[in-house]
Order: structure tokens, then C-alpha cells, then sequence
């Protein structure tokens, strides 16, 4: 046991108490030998290298390249994304694309280059093939993006035996250069980003045991996806593979103008899988409208998950949820829903309730709902294994459950003791699982929360999580752990929103998960995960909010005040604070930490939240038509200041602000004691929404950010559709600068439902000193109009 696994046991142990230590213990051997006995004996492994390139074939979107011990498949799609995939790994079966693949490009053209290579030449990207098979990417004017040096692989078949076919058990790694100047975002959620540093990142969702900080990685939610910015340009690349793996990254060093750069490098290295990938370039709006058509537009939540939600691990009772609930209502905060964690289930036991202390849900649920309080509930995936309960037994009946190599039931250790696992990857089990929600919904439920879905099996020794060898239906194909696990988070999320799409099909599904994978936007959001609280914790949240939006998930945040322990006042309120601003605005703690209440923080802070909170609800309209944007165009609601200037570098190393929209910009206060704080600024003219005062970027500026607020500054000619003092949405236009030009979208409410709305499009312009603003194609604005920053 290791000095990680010690901590890891001991706060096993106190988390769930002796007993279940004990049982954990026990899971943990189980989960050992299981492995032992399914992977004992190490098979001999042998190196590969493509070799030489033999000949290559034509085919649709580029060719088929042979080589000595290799063949490579260069497809490029109508829409410019490139795929790569080597032994004869194609783009699909995929767990990442939402549909059919992309189809290919008819005009892209393969053709032999002068050194015996080849290249696949396209309208938007040229993708060239070394005769020892190393691919570059390049623009269409030549400029390399990245080059991925030739792989290798560790078959572990027999001497003589053909490498598998589409990718097997084979390890490997694929090493590749970037830009001197690139900068690395992604990975899914990372606490110690959003500016992946030189490091090592596993792929391995894994509950990180406890509350966790910027120096703990993995966490719950990882993606083989990475956002490369550099002079030369922005792309995407996305290793479609879900085994265990790491990245490596280092970043590359300038010779000054002396032509020595030292590239940037990325080292992937899989224990098994296929080796192919997507890369997306251009803009960094292009690549992820390129990457949410491939993986699936993200879902649009209702609007009331747009506004405050307040959660808590020990409600205990629904008289603790009524007086929290009234206690806001008292003091005129706005809520929009309550989140039920395991303490209102019988036992811990999902799909059940405690009835002695919530002795009447559905009533609790009217009522709430009387006041425009919604209920959100928990749900996670393990299920008690005990004769005669109802999921267990219905389970077993449709034989649900991931069992071992030997056949045997996989059992592990989660809150109700010892449980077992369905199988998410078996659409079979899906559609079981899917039925399961008719019970939350009968109890009132509008909204879920998926959680301990890496998935979690409390261990005190070794991976928190499943055997290896444990076997998973993997859509028909059959498989193991070590292929399954992290799509095990995205399978569930496709039950439950499948499940409630049957179930309640004239309301959109609201649900959020803890782990995933990519195309998790599909079906929902995500949010921090247990994050720590504490200043650190606080900078982790929008790390990971960032990230996140980058791999295609926009809609998350943090759990406000952090997880464990208590926040001071102040920290508390510079969470509540940016939080406010970000898609998922939610409070939440863990059973044994203190309150997450505004009031339990004194006078002041109350004031501020009151504050924060009565912004959000004012911008209540922007975020929703950024939730419309993000389903229409992928572009995620909350963006790295460098969004529409990649080739700032000072924007590309700033980590501490961020756009939202492209309207807003917001400066957290992620430090104690900050009362003014500098700002880094895009092009183009800016207002600090407090003071009205103008500043002009690109550059850097100081701005107040006093306690009772952070800095929030809007582009000069946003408009913003916000709500009105008579509740209805007015455009809040904010002045060009002279001579420019600005606009907005808004995106009506069209309700909780299917209906698509119409996307309304304004411009503004600065003539003769006035501010004048137009609906795109003409016709009137139809809003009130309220002009911000002329005098300025
Ligand atoms: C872990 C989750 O991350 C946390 O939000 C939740 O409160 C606990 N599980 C208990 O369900």
C-alpha cells in the first residue's frame, strides 16, 4: 500500500464507518483476485513500428496507406474533420459519435508526394503521410498544426501472428510535436488547469476518494480530447479510445528568432484499444461547432436549471427541506429547485425512499412547486445486492448486472454495503434502467443527478472501482473493464435521458453526472465533483468549468463554498459570486460540512448574494440563449478570454477570467483579500457593467472588486437580451466604440419542451453619438431598448 492508498483507506474508513471499511477490504481482495485469475499470466509482448510505406490505396475522403506491418486509413469529412485510424480501425463503432460518421469529403484526393510518402489533399486541411508514417496536418496554406510521429505498438499475440484488426488488446503510444508556442486546454475536467502543464494526465475517471484540489488527478470526468492554440492556428485532437491511457505533455520553448524552437510534445500512450483519432482545425468556434456535430449537440436544459439551485448531503428530513426552502422565500432569494442527495432514499438503497423521514414526497413536491421550486434527485448506479429489493430483483430478472470472468455477479462496496452494477453498455440494460425513473417521477422529481458513476467501489487498497476482467456487454460485442469503464458514466447518462425522453416525452430531460466521456453533452451536464473547499478549490471550479466547455460539455459548475468543511464568509461569497455566472449555479456540501445557506454567513455576505443572485435572474434571458447556442453551434457559455483572439498570447496563458457569451466578461476574485484586481482585455472596447467606465484592449487594466461584487465587464456593442423591471426581456445594448460595430442573438423561450425557436439577430452602431440597433433582416427590434455606456 502506498502512501495515496493510506490516506485512501483511512478516509474509506471514516467515511462509511467500520463495518463497510470491512466490507471494502473484502471487495478489494475479490476485485484483486479476480484480475489475478482472469490476467494472470503476463503474455509475451512484441514491438511494432509501421515500417515502410508499400503502396496506398484511394478511398472515399483520402486512402487506405500500406505499410511494412501497418496500414493507415486517412478519411477527411465534407466538413474538413480529418480521421486516422491505423490496423485497420475505422471511425465507428464509437462510443463518442452521435450518429453515422461524418461523410467524406468527395473531393479530397490522394496523391504520392516526392519522398515516398503521401498526402491527402483537401480543401480545408492537407494531411501528409511520411513513408515511416508520420502525419502531418497542415492548413490549406501549409502551415503544420501538429505531427504525429510513427507509433508503436506492444502486440500481445505471438510471434508471426497478423497485428489485430481494428485495434485489440495491443498497447501503444503515439508521440507528437505542436507549436513552440502551443497551449494545451482539455483533457475533461481537470482541477489544475485550464492550462494543461507539462505533466502526465491519466484517462481513468476515478473518484478521487475525498475533496479534492488542483494537485489531484484524474478526477471523475476524463476526455481523450485536446484544444491546441498556437500562432499557427487552433485544433482539436480526439483520440477516439476509452481504455486506461495517459497524456504527456510538455510544452516547447522559443529560440528567440534563432530558428531553434524546441516544439511542444504530446506523448499518448494506451493500454490497449484502437489507435485512432480526429483532428478539427480552424477558429476555435469552428473546431468545436466541428466537434459537437460529431459527438452531438449538447442539450439544452430547462430554463428553470438555468437559475439558483441549492443542494445538501443531510436534508435528513422534508421538514429540514421545507424550513431551508422557507428561509429563502423569508428573505426574497430566488430558487429554483432543491437537490435530494442518498439520505432521502430507504438505506441508501436508489429508486427508494425513506419514509419515515420523507413521508410524503409527491406532497413535498406540490407544494414546492406552488412556490416554483423544483425537486432534483440523486440517483446512482450501484444497487444493493439483497434479496427482495425491488431494483436488485428486477435486475436479476433481466440479468442486468456486470458479472465476472467466471460468470459470477461483480460485487462492490458503495453506500447501501454490498452492491452490484448494471451494465449501461448493454442497451438491453438501458432500457430496464430507463423504466426505473417512472418511480422518481411519480415522487415529483423534475431533475437528476448521476453520481458514483466512474463507477465507485469504495477500496482501501488499489482502483476504487470495478475488476479489470469484469465483463460488459459493450453494445454486443462483448468486452471487458478496461474498455468499459470510462464510457460507463456516458451509458448511464444515455439510460436515464433515454429512460425519461419514453417516459415524459413533452419535457426536455435535466440531468448532470459525474463522470462521462465524450459526447456526454448528449444527455446533460456535469458538475466539479467534490471539490475541496478553500481558495485553491475555488480556482479549480472554473478550471474545470473551462475545460469542460471545451470538450463539449457546457453546461457545469462547482459545488458553491466547496464540498468538505466550512468557508469563510469571504470565500464563501466569492464562489457564490462566480458561480453566479457560470451554467450550473448551485450550492452543495458533503454531510459533515457546514452550511451553504446565504444567511449563515452574516448581513453582508446575505446582501451580496442578494446581489449575485438578482444579476443572474436579470441575465436569466442571456443564458438561455446561450444554452440555444450551444445546442445550435457548440460554442459553450462560458469561454477562455481567448475564444475569438487565439493568437494573443497573453490572452492564451490568462487563467483567471473568462467570456460568457461573447457579449460578457467576467474576472472572478479567486484570492483572499482582492478589492481590485487586473484584467486582461481582448480587442475592442469594454465597459465595467458597475461603473460604466470605458477601457480599450488589447491591454491590461485594474478594476475595483470590492466585496460586493466581481468585475464584469461587457463589449462594446454587445446586446444582451436581459430581463426587464416588468419581468419581460429588454436588449441591454452596450455602445460601440466609434466607428465599429457590435450585435447579439437572442433566442426567445420557447418553453420546457421540444419546440425549436427562432434565432433573432441584432446589430448596434454608433451614429452621430446615438446608439442605434436593428433586427438583422429588418422589421422591428421588438424589445424595449436600454443603452448602456454612450456617455462614457
Ligand atoms: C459524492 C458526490 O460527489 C457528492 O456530491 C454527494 O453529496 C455524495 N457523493 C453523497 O451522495
Amino acid at each position: 500500500m502506498d502512501g495515496r492508498e493510506l490516506v485512501r483507506s483511512v478516509r474509506v474508513v471514516r467515511t462509511v464507518g467500520p463495518v463497510q471499511g470491512l466490507r471494502s477490504v473484502r471487495a478489494a481482495w475479490r476485485r484483486r483476485r479476480a484480475d489475478a485469475r482472469a490476467f494472470g499470466r503476463q503474455e509475451a509482448e512484441r514491438a511494432r513500428v509501421p515500417g515502410t510505406a508499400t503502396r496506398a490505396e484511394p478511398r472515399p475522403g483520402g486512402g487506405l496507406i500500406r505499410f511494412a506491418r501497418s496500414s493507415l486509413r486517412v478519411r477527411v469529412a465534407a466538413g474538413g474533420a480529418v480521421f486516422c485510424g491505423w490496423d485497420g480501425a475505422g471511425p465507428e463503432p464509437s462510443y463518442a459519435l452521435a450518429g453515422a460518421c461524418p461523410e467524406a469529403d468527395p473531393r479530397a484526393v490522394l496523391e504520392p508526394d516526392t519522398e515516398g510518402g503521401w498526402r491527402v489533399v483537401s480543401e480545408r486541411v492537407l494531411v501528409a503521410v511520411s513513408r515511416h508514417g508520420a502525419v502531418e496536418v497542415r492548413t490549406p496554406g501549409g502551415v503544420t498544426l501538429r505531427r504525429e510521429l510513427p507509433p508503436r505498438w506492444w502486440d500481445r499475440t505471438g510471434p508471426g501472428d497478423a497485428p489485430p484488426e481494428g485495434g485489440g488488446a495491443s498497447r501503444w503510444v503515439q508521440r507528437s510535436e505542436v507549436a513552440a508556442d502551443a497551449r494545451v486546454f482539455g483533457l475533461g475536467g481537470r482541477a489544475g488547469g485550464p492550462r494543461l502543464r507539462d505533466g502526465t494526465y491519466r484517462l481513468w475517471n476515478t473518484d478521487p476518494g475525498g475533496a479534492f484540489g488542483p494537485g489531484d488527478d484524474p478526477l471523475s470526468l476524463t476526455m481523450p480530447v485536446q484544444v491546441v492554440v498556437a500562432d499557427a492556428g487552433t485544433h482539436l485532437i480526439f483520440h477516439d479510445n476509452s481504455w486506461d491511457g495517459r497524456v504527456t505533455l510538455r510544452e516547447g520553448t522559443e529560440g528567440a528568432g534563432s530558428g531553434h524552437d524546441r516544439p511542444g510534445t504530446c506523448e499518448v500512450r494506451m493500454d490497449g484499444g484502437p489507435l485512432r483519432y480526429w483532428v478539427l482545425l480552424g477558429a476555435p468556434s469552428r473546431v468545436l461547432q466541428g466537434w459537437t456535430a460529431l459527438t452531438g449537440a449538447p442539450a439544452l436544459p430547462p430554463r428553470w436549471a438555468l437559475r439558483y439551485q441549492h443542494a445538501r448531503w443531510g436534508f435528513g428530513s422534508q421538514e429540514e427541506v421545507r424550513r431551508v426552502v422557507a428561509g429563502y422565500r423569508e428573505r426574497e432569494l430566488p430558487l429554483s429547485a432543491v437537490h435530494l442527495d442518498i439520505d432521502h432514499f430507504d438505506g441508501h438503497r436508489v429508486f427508494t425512499v425513506d419514509r419515515e423521514q420523507f413521508p410524503d414526497l409527491p406532497g413535498l413536491a406540490r407544494e414546492l412547486r406552488a412556490d416554483g421550486v423544483r425537486l432534483v434527485s440523486i440517483v446512482d448506479p450501484a444497487v444493493k445486492a439483497q434479496p427482495g429489493d425491488a431494483v436488485y430483483e428486477g435486475g436479476a430478472a433481466a440479468d442486468a448486472f456486470v458479472r465476472d470472468a467466471s460468470g459470477h455477479t461483480v460485487r462492490g462496496v458503495v453506500w447501501p454495503g454490498e452492491s452490484v452494477y448494471p451494465d449501461f453498455t448493454d442497451a438491453r440494460v438501458r432500457k430496464w434502467w430507463g423504466g426505473l425513473y417512472a418511480e422518481r417521477l411519480a415522487q415529483g422529481f423534475s431533475g437528476f443527478w448521476h453520481d458514483m458513476n466512474e463507477p465507485v467501489s469504495f477500496t482501501v487498497f488499489g482502483d476504487p472501482t470495478l475488476p479489470r476482467s469484469a465483463r460488459h456487454a459493450v453494445e454486443g460485442r462483448g468486452g471487458d473493464h478496461r474498455e468499459a469503464h470510462n464510457v460507463y458514466g456516458l451509458a448511464m447518462a444515455r439510460a436515464g435521458y433515454e429512460g425519461l425522453c419514453e417516459l415524459r416525452p413533452e419535457e426536455r430531460p435535466f440531468l448532470f453526472s459525474r463522470s462521462g466521456w465524450a459526447g456526454l453533452q448528449r444527455y446533460g451536464g456535469t458538475w466539479s465533483g467534490d471539490v475541496a473547499t478553500g481558495w485553491p478549490g475555488l480556482r479549480a471550479s472554473l478550471s474545470l468549468v473551462l475545460g469542460l466547455g471545451l470538450c463539449g460539455v457546457p453546461y457545469s459548475g462547482p459545488d458553491i463554498g466547496g464540498f468538505s468543511g466550512e468557508p469563510s464568509p469571504e470565500l464563501y461569497l466569492r464562489w457564490f459570486q462566480l458561480g453566479a455566472y457560470l451554467p450550473l449555479f448551485r450550492t452543495h456540501s458533503a454531510v459533515s460540512a457546514g452550511r451553504r445557506e446565504p444567511w449563515e454567513f452574516g448581513s453582508e455576505v446575505l446582501e451580496h448574494a442578494r446581489t449575485a443572485l438578482s444579476e443572474r435572474e436579470r441575465l436569466l434571458p442571456y443564458f438561455h440563449t446561450l444554452g440555444q447556442l450551444a445546442r445550435l453551434t457548440g460554442a459553450p457559455y462560458v469561454r477562455p478570454v481567448w475564444w475569438n483572439a487565439p493568437r494573443d498570447r497573453e490572452l492564451r496563458d490568462c487563467e483567471d477570467a473568462f467570456l460568457l457569451g461573447d457579449g460578457l466578461l467576467v474576472a472572478p476574485v479567486l484570492e483572499e483579500g482582492v478589492r481590485r484586481r487586473a484584467v486582461r482585455l481582448p480587442r475592442g472596447r469594454w465597459y465595467d457593467t458597475a461603473t460604466g467606465r470605458a477601457y480599450d484592449g488589447p491591454g491590461q487594466v485594474v478594476v475595483e472588486a470590492p466585496l460586493s461584487r466581481i468585475p464584469v465587464l461587457a463589449r462594446g456593442g454587445a446586446v444582451l437580451p436581459v430581463t426587464g423591471a416588468d419581468g419581460a426581456t429588454e436588449l441591454e445594448v452596450w455602445a460601440p466604440g466609434a466607428g465599429r460595430r457590435g450585435g447579439g442573438v437572442v433566442v426567445p423561450d420557447a418553453g420546457d419542451g421540444w419546440r425549436r425557436p427562432e434565432v433573432e439577430r441584432f446589430t448596434s452602431v454608433l451614429e452621430d453619438g446615438a446608439v442605434v440597433v436593428a433586427r438583422q433582416n429588418g422589421g422591428a427590434v421588438g424589445y424595449p431598448v436600454r443603452v448602456r455606456g454612450v456617455d462614457a
